[in-house]
């Protein structure tokens, strides 16, 4: 009888967390869940457009086929699509893994955000990425952050260091991986709050499976966020600084080969007169 009952409990409270996990989510908690790390609504742009009054920018089977894949709109060449792409920096925006009704709703919200002026949770918050934010680092972040991108110190939760996917113009970094992009002009594009969230919650499927269960720690999205927006403004100097080394190192050694032909030539100059040498190889001969 008590076996009895304690597998009933067990049934139950399986059915209740099931019934809870499958709760359907209201616009609202999908725009966070999905959309927020890259858009805003009425608070600019963010890496993607702020999104305020999209609704009425553009048909609803155009924004729900964009959503759900904005790649294969772009590959067929849509041009409103290939617009929006260029536009911003041609930064992908993933394929959102939703359905039909759920997209409605995020548009219900995003519609509904659009035309009340108030109630933005965003609101207040400057993420234009224009605006450099007060983001303070010390040169101690910068190098921190320059070792966890190299890999050269581990990542505390164990995901893998940024270079197996990315590079980045830093005369410390040699060569990084070719899978994502090269992150040299990230901070300019999108600012600080944009790099933050992509560090805290990865909204690229290929970034996101690798630090869902590694996550960074909040010390390790700072000395990043540091790394990358230090690189961003320095990358002008990067490549002039090691050519300007090149250029003079490459000089001396030319210049010293260059002598040392001069001296080869000086050594075997031809001392006497042509006469002089044919009448001696004769006298050799006889
Ligand atoms: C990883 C960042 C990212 C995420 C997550 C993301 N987007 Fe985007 N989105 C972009 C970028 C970047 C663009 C710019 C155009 C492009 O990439 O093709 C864009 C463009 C758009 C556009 C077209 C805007 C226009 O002017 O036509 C809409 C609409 C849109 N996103 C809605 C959404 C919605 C809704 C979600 C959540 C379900 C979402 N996005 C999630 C990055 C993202
Ligand atoms: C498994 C591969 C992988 C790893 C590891 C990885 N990323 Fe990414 N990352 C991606 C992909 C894919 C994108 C999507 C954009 C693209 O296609 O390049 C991306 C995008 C980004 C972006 C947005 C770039 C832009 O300008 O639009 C930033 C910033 C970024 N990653 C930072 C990092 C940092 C910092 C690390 C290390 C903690 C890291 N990533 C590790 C695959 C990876």
């Amino acid at each position: 009888m008590k076996g009895r009952n304690i597998a009933l409990m067990i049934y139950f409270s399986a059915f209740l967390i099931m019934a809870g996990g499958a709760k359907a989510q209201n616009g609202a908690d999908l725009y966070n869940q999905y959309c927020a790390a890259c858009h805003t609504i009425g608070s600019g742009d963010l890496i993607g457009p702020d999104l305020k009054g999209i609704t009425g920018k553009r048909g609803q089977t155009w924004l729900i086929s964009f959503i759900q894949s904005s790649e294969t709109m772009i590959k067929d060449g849509n041009p409103e699509a290939v617009k929006v792409f260029e536009k911003y920096n041609k930064t992908p925006m993933p394929d959102q893994p939703l359905d039909n009704s759920e997209v409605e709703k995020v548009l219900d919200y995003i519609s509904g955000q659009s035309s009340s002026d108030t109630g933005m949770e965003t609101k207040g918050q400057t993420n234009k990425p224009g605006e450099k934010s007060t983001f303070n680092y010390t040169k101690a972040d910068v190098q921190t952050g320059l070792a966890l991108f190299k890999g050269t110190r581990q990542l505390e939760n164990g995901g893998a260091s940024c270079v197996s996917c990315h590079t980045i113009k830093h005369d410390a970094v040699i060569a990084g991986g070719s899978l994502a992009r090269n992150l040299t002009d990230s901070y300019n594009n999108m600012g600080i709050p944009g790099i933050q969230a992509i560090l805290v919650n990865p909204p690229f499927p290929e970034m996101s499976i690798s630090y869902k269960n590694h996550p960074l720690t909040d010390k390790e999205v700072n000395a990043l966020t540091a790394f990358l927006a230090d690189s961003s403004k320095e990358a002008i100097y990067q490549i002039p600084r090691d050519n300007a080394k090149y250029f003079v190192i490459t000089g001396i050694f030319l210049w010293m080969i260059f002598i040392g032909i001069i001296a080869l030539i000086w050594v075997r100059r031809k001392r006497g007169s042509v006469n002089d040498a044919i009448y001696n190889r004769q006298i050799e001969i006889h």
